[in-house]
């Protein structure tokens, strides 16, 4: 299984967007965390400034919508240019029509669990789907600790998809650094979310490339 790593720029500098997009060329996608003040208690940014990044962003982009009603604005996110729109189980009222909205556009669909929130409902709607997304920290903030209580939901995941031949990629996104990415990894996620682990370090090339180092490691044991 091939890991991507996908940096959150919520750690980044957003008065210097451009540069710190250029900082993680060597990742597999960029994260944009969104939120909107409601559905989570904390507001970053918005459809302006996400079409921007994905303007002269070096990698695709996937849109973290931690926002109300995503089945009005997720569209929107696509339009701005995002490769993926993930939205949260806890927010959308049709999953399954916004997300074959969202193919209809060409644009992936991710779906997105919080801590408190089981996997298993999403088992009959999964092929929809080409991402899910289990968070490892509630939702609103950078730079909180790993919870891994939520391997378990990991490996669930994993088994099911494996199970039924699927392709759907498992996202994990909170609290991973170089010292939990093994364990991600082990559980079965193959693309992993890092934002303070990134943008926090002296060097985001390195901190990269030690999460997918550390990363990989879980499956040469
Ligand atoms: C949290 C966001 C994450 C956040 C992760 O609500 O969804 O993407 O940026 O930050 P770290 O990697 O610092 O936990
Ligand atoms: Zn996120």
């Amino acid at each position: 299984m091939s890991i991507q790593i996908a940096p959150s720029i919520l750690s980044a500098d957003f008065v210097n967007l451009e540069r710190e997009l250029q900082a993680i060329s060597t990742a597999d996608l960029v994260h944009v965390d969104v939120m909107d003040h409601h559905f989570v208690p904390n507001l970053t940014l918005g459809e302006p400034i996400v079409k921007r990044i994905c303007e002269v962003s070096p990698i695709p982009v996937d849109a973290h919508l931690m926002i109300e009603d995503p089945d009005r604005w997720a569209p929107e996110f696509a339009k701005a240019g995002a490769a993926s729109v993930t939205f949260h189980m806890g927010a959308a009222h049709a999953p399954v029509r916004l997300a074959r909205q969202l193919h209809d556009m060409g644009v992936k669909a991710c779906f997105a669990v919080r801590p408190a929130e089981p996997v298993e409902p999403i088992f009959d709607i999964l092929d929809e789907f080409d991402m899910i997304l289990i968070m490892t920290v509630e939702p609103g903030f950078g730079g909180q600790k790993f919870l891994d209580n939520q391997m378990n939901k990991v490996r669930r995941l994993r088994d099911e998809i494996t199970r039924r031949g699927l392709s759907t990629k498992i996202q994990v996104d909170g609290g991973v650094s170089p010292s939990t990415a093994h364990i991600v990894a082990a559980a079965g996620a193959d693309v992993l979310v890092a934002g303070s682990a990134v943008y926090g370090a002296e060097n985001p090339a390195e901190a990269i490339a030690s999460i997918r180092e550390e990363a990989e490691k879980a499956f040469r044991a």
